[in-house]
């Protein structure tokens, strides 16, 4: 069966996720890339492997139906018409997510209300409704997601469960920790070459320097989780079990130097520890110092770094100072270095005086940031 595929991306990273799915051949045809995720088509096996290998990715939809309907009653009809067996069990609750936009049905709690006599129609059973589909849960309740936009319905059935960035390493945490896809979208932004040196002097709980060995070393982000797929009547376990073996096989067995510090002991405790659930303990060098501490290995390598930031950092005296540091322990020790930071804030950026570019801008934690990015120079 073909598939319609619309991968979810945080703000921002969404041209990253469309190089991804370019650079696995995961895309039939077009790969279309839209305000908030990627639009491409693929097959069952698509979909598996969209899950398992993409790593800026949120989640994965798979699209069952587009259809027009302007009254409740069409709604209904067209949506019973829909595979639900394939994706749902009569027991197993549903989340259903509904938005709509200037159409004739404007009520997204009747619409979902619809769409759940419509499952219950189809399934010839009635299905309850769980609980909205709790983002942060382990396993939440399958999701369908319903969108009206202009009249037209687009009804998709979540491939994913939890969102992709829990790959299930990262039980310790530090401040202020990265989300795991975000940190891999910075690795990617970086342009590292998985070859040269790579250096995270604010570590924190390790998210950056594990993204980056995971993806110097191809190791599928996807590979310790389940996915919402698993539990749908239509899984097929030997062609997951076939991608997930293709996966593993095309693993490389070393990384270049990776090296991740930060003042915290604690925080180097907790990425220690989230390495080793990661399966990249002995990639990483880590090492409890200040920033000001650093001892790059022979370079030019990458510097690709979270430095603490917070809302109204701009203010804080202490930051500003740090950010200035940075600059000047990058300048001392890293000339020629390519770095990449994360930051909220446009004059922390600047008490750098790095020559960076700040156009790529993200959203972490509901907070607008900043990707500064450029060549350190004496
Ligand atoms: C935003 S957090 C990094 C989060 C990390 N990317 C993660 O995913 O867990 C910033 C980190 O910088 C560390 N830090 C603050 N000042 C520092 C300094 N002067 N030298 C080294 N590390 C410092 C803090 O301990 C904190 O762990």
């Amino acid at each position: 069966m073909e598939y319609q595929i619309f991968v979810t991306s945080a703000p921002g990273l969404e041209d990253i996720t469309a190089r991804e799915i370019t650079g696995l051949d995961l895309a039939r045809g077009r790969v279309e890339t839209l305000p908030g995720g990627v639009e491409f088509s693929g097959d069952l096996e698509t979909v598996y492997r969209a899950n398992l290998l993409l790593r800026t990715a949120s989640r994965v939809l798979a699209r069952l139906s587009t259809f027009y309907a302007t009254d409740f009653s069409e709604l209904r009809t067209k949506a019973s018409r829909l595979p639900w067996e394939r994706y749902l069990r009569p027991d197993q609750p549903v989340s259903i997510r509904a938005t709509c936009r200037e159409s004739k049905l404007y009520h997204s709690d009747a619409v979902i209300e619809r769409v759940l006599g419509a499952i219950g129609d189809r399934l010839g059973a009635s299905v309850t409704l769980g609980a909205t589909a709790d983002e942060e849960a382990d396993r939440p309740a399958q999701l369908a997601v319903v969108r009206l936009f202009k009249n037209r319905c687009t009804v998709s059935v979540d491939a994913s469960g939890a969102l992709l960035h829990r790959r299930g390493y990262r039980l310790a945490t530090a401040k202020a920790p990265l989300r795991e896809t975000l940190a891999a979208g910075l690795v990617l932004a970086s342009g590292w070459d998985g070859r040269a040196p790579l250096l995270d002097p604010f570590c924190g709980a390790g998210t950056i320097p594990i993204e980056a060995t995971l993806w110097a070393r191809n190791i599928a982000p996807g590979k310790a989780r389940d996915f919402a797929f698993m539990a749908w009547p239509d899984f097929t376990p030997d062609v997951w079990e076939s991608t997930l073996a293709a996966a593993i096989a095309a693993e490389r067995p070393d990384a270049p130097p990776i090296l991740a510090s930060d003042r915290d002991a604690g925080a180097i405790r907790a990425a220690e520890a989230n390495a080793a659930r990661a399966g990249v303990a002995d990639d990483i060098a880590f090492i409890c110092q200040a920033v000001s501490a650093i001892a790059p290995p022979p370079g030019p390598g990458w510097i690709v770094a979270n430095p603490p930031y917070g809302v109204r950092v701009s203010e804080n005296k202490d930051l500003r100072n740090l950010y200035a540091q940075f600059g000047n322990v990058l300048r001392a020790q890293c000339p020629g270095w390519r770095v990449t930071f994360l930051c909220s804030s446009l004059p922390l950026i600047g008490q750098t005086r790095l020559p960076v570019e700040t156009s790529r801008v993200w959203t972490n934690g509901g907070l607008r940031v900043r990707v500064a990015q450029g060549i350190v120079t004496r």
